[in-house]
């Protein structure tokens, strides 16, 4: 499966969002690394629960940052984070039952990132970026 290299129309022009989502391009990297190297089973299990843990705890964090911003398409944003979530957590299910999907689970989490990050997180960057020009210069949403 290829890589995700990082492209500036990546950027939400918020650090903390960018910051995390280039660690979760990282983590794919990593999964897509062991997946194609020489990792034991084990080892592409640790790097995949890695990855889910990972993009579930961004998926909180940025819905929580939605909620701060009083963003008015939060529980649009909020039922396509839920409906992706549940797919890789399948995923995370049916690799821990013996089955083979690591490889088809980087390549999901690949198209379905870039894409949510491109088109769904780009447009509240307008609203949250406003957000802390107005209420934390210097704060709390950097990183
Ligand atoms: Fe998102």
């Amino acid at each position: 499966m290829p890589y995700v290299h990082w492209s500036d129309d990546l950027d939400t022009g918020i650090p903390v969002i960018d910051n995390q989502h280039k660690r979760i391009v990282e983590y794919i990297n990593r999964l897509c690394e062991a997946v194609e190297g020489q990792a034991t089973r084990e080892q592409v299990h640790e790097v995949l629960d890695q990855v889910v843990d990972y993009t579930l705890t961004h998926f909180a964090f940025e819905e929580e940052m939605l909620e701060i911003v009083e963003y008015p398409d939060l529980e649009q944003h909020r039922k396509s984070h839920e409906a992706f979530s549940q797919r890789i957590r399948q995923y995370q299910q049916d690799f821990a039952e013996g089955h083979d999907v690591a490889s088809e689970l980087g390549e999901t989490l690949r198209d379905w990132l870039m894409n949510h990050i491109r088109k769904d997180d780009h447009e509240y960057g307008h609203m949250v970026r406003d957000w802390m020009h107005a209420h934390a210069p210097n704060g709390v949403l950097q990183d």
